[in-house]
């Protein structure tokens, strides 16, 4: 058990530096709803992410493009009443801050304001990075979020790995030191090679959380859904399924379902 685990007091931004500093992993895990963030938060996880996936796991979307701010800001609201101990993180939505950050401030705001979470989580590196540092001067700590970028879907083409061409490694590696002189106090690499994400892990004074980027980073990342076996039809290299809560969920269903129709709920017990 780590040291933040053993103490019950709320996470911050500071424990996480602390869990880095020391060598001790960060677990962080999305969440969308009261109920199962609650569950999360008494599992010992350090950060929920109230990940913009909620477009995909509670909307059905094929991307996370469609989600708005208003519905991230109730996913979250749910969420930050759930947890008593793990950060929250909430991801800005797209088209909420790549226009302008004054535009961006105000998307923050709203979430902070309306939410009363603790931090807010922005895709890309130098392209959003005058959004990013006017959102941190506001007193706003932001998480950046850089390599497989969902929101950028439409210009990347697929989901597969993302900068293994020189070029675009270097530009990440450029982004990375952006996004951590600009204040970010963690940065999420999704789905870039290993040896890439240990570089940048070591060159980062600040934690690098990682999903589909090895073992050799400062946290784990994984979206609720899929890591629970709800979600059934994703399966990456990178997913390692803890449980297959889908198929209990279908069976028990399938159970009442036949109770039902066999008159067999609800029994003498069951009623006044
Ligand atoms: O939206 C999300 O769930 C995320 C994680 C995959 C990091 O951004």
């Amino acid at each position: 058990m780590s040291a933040a685990q053993k103490d019950s007091k709320k996470i911050t931004v500071k424990t996480l530096q602390n869990m880095a500093d020391k060598g001790e992993k960060i677990a962080m895990i999305t969440a969308y709803d009261y109920s199962m963030a609650k569950l999360v938060d008494m599992s010992g996880v350090d950060v929920v992410l109230v990940g913009d996936s909620a477009a995909n796991v509670m909307a059905g979307y094929s991307s996370t493009l469609p989600i708005t701010l208003n519905e991230m800001i109730y996913h979250a609201s749910g969420v930050v009443r759930a947890c008593q101990r793990a950060l929250v993180v909430v991801d800005l939505p797209f088209g909420t801050y790549q226009g302008n950050s004054k535009e961006a401030l105000c998307s923050a705001i709203r979430i902070m304001k309306e939410t009363e979470a603790n931090a807010v989580k922005m895709e890309g590196g130098e392209e959003v990075l005058e959004s990013v540092k006017r959102i941190i001067s506001a007193g706003v700590p932001v998480m950046g979020h850089l390599g497989l970028t969902p929101q950028s879907i439409n210009k990347f083409g697929s989901y597969a790995v993302r900068a293994t061409a020189q070029a675009e490694a270097d530009k990440l590696i450029r982004d990375a030191h952006l996004l951590e002189d600009a204040g970010c106090f963690a940065i999420v690499l999704e789905k870039i090679p290993a040896s890439l994400a240990a570089q940048i892990a070591l060159e980062l004074r600040i934690p690098v959380i990682g999903i589909g980027a090895g073992g050799e980073v400062d946290g784990q990342v994984l979206v609720l859904h899929d890591m629970l076996g709800i979600t059934q039809e994703f399966t990456p290299r990178f997913l390692r399924r803890y449980a297959n809560i889908g198929e209990q969920i279908t069976q028990a269903i399938g159970q009442y379902v036949k109770d039902v129709r066999e008159r067999d709920f609800p029994n003498s017990q069951e009623q006044y």
